[in-house]
């Protein structure tokens, strides 16, 4: 009807993506056969049939498993050339990619292959396209600090940095002094809080790291006091509702509070975090919040606002776009 063709259509940009959860199983396929990585699944159909997952932790064993058959440059360009395809697809005028450099260089795979494919298929794809770094919780703050190192020869390429991977027992101010660090290197700051942990997550996300957005941060309306904090500093939450519930954080789209954090005023947006595992893009994520949920044009045109004015574009670019 009117409001599925407004919401695919409409100009968006997408903030919380994975590259590496972009991955379809038919690459996995074809990566594992180019480079002769064996997988422990016979095909595709048989790997698809793994994507069950009851919380965070089942879902990331498989994801963590699946990037295993990224090895060399021109894997890391194509599937991030694919993925920009289909945000082009879906309407996305601009993507801010998180990436995990740890996942490829506790496997060997040099830092510089894994940036350079991907920072190439951004140059040459059809949408405009930055990245964010993310270091992986469940390792230690020195690995994070090693990576970033790592990452210093690429300034230039990379806009900000995020934390991801297991969320509970891993609290954000764990990474207190690499985060110091990339904030005088002057990178953005986001970073995932409030999807599995709890709602002091992102306080300290906000108090100790001095994150600009929060990755996820649904669980933010357990503490009405922080909910009314994240209305009035206007801080962004990027929102992933196929991913919410795969992951069991709600146990249906028809309970998803997406509407009551719009209505009380939070900068929320709409994205697709790995995509290629809970079922869809960002058009898939639209219109299975439009189709379960009392949202109507005007928050339409909200998530499509929220998402230019919460993304680290320039001003002018942000005016080009809203
Ligand atoms: N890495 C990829 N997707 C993630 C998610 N939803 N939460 C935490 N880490 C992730
Ligand atoms: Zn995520």
């Amino acid at each position: 009807d009117q409001m599925r063709n407004i919401v695919q259509q409409m100009p968006k940009a997408e903030l919380h993506i994975h590259i590496e959860g972009s991955l379809e199983p038919e690459l996995i396929f074809a990566l594992a056969q180019r480079n002769g990585v064996s997988l422990a699944y016979g095909s595709v159909d048989e790997l698809r049939a793994a994507y069950a997952f009851s919380d965070l932790q089942s879902f990331l064993d498989i994801y963590y498993a699946g990037a295993s058959v990224l090895l060399k440059e021109q894997d890391f360009y194509d599937m991030t050339m694919a993925y920009l395809a289909r945000a082009h697809a879906d309407h996305v005028r601009h993507a801010e990619i998180f990436f995990d450099p740890q996942t490829h260089t506790a496997r060997g795979v040099p830092f510089e292959t894994v940036i350079k494919g991907i920072w190439r298929a951004c140059q040459d794809g059809p949408i405009s396209a930055t990245l964010i770094m993310c270091f992986l919780r469940h390792l230690s703050e020195d690995d994070a600090i090693a990576t970033l190192e790592e990452a210093l020869p690429f300034r230039d390429k990379i806009i900000g940095v995020g934390l991801d991977s297991s969320e509970r027992g891993h609290p954000p101010e764990k990474f207190t002094r690499v985060f110091e660090r990339c904030r005088q290197l002057g990178l953005h700051l986001v970073a995932h809080a409030g999807e599995e942990g709890p709602p002091a997550y992102i306080e300290t996300a906000l108090d100790v790291l001095n994150v600009e957005r929060i990755d996820h941060g649904v669980r933010c309306l357990e503490d009405p006091e922080l909910s009314a904090r994240l209305a009035r500093e206007q801080i962004a939450l990027t929102v992933c509702p196929l991913s919410n519930v795969k992951l069991r954080v709600f146990g249906a789209m028809e309970e998803h509070n997406l509407v009551t954090l719009l209505d009380a005023g939070l900068v929320a947006t709409v994205n697709s975090d790995d995509p290629a595992y809970f079922g869809g893009y960002m058009n898939a994520n639209f219109l299975a919040v439009f189709d379960a949920l009392p949202l109507s044009a005007a928050h339409a045109r909200q998530l499509a606002r929220n998402s230019f004015t919460a993304s680290f574009l320039e001003p002018e670019a942000k005016r080009a776009f809203l």
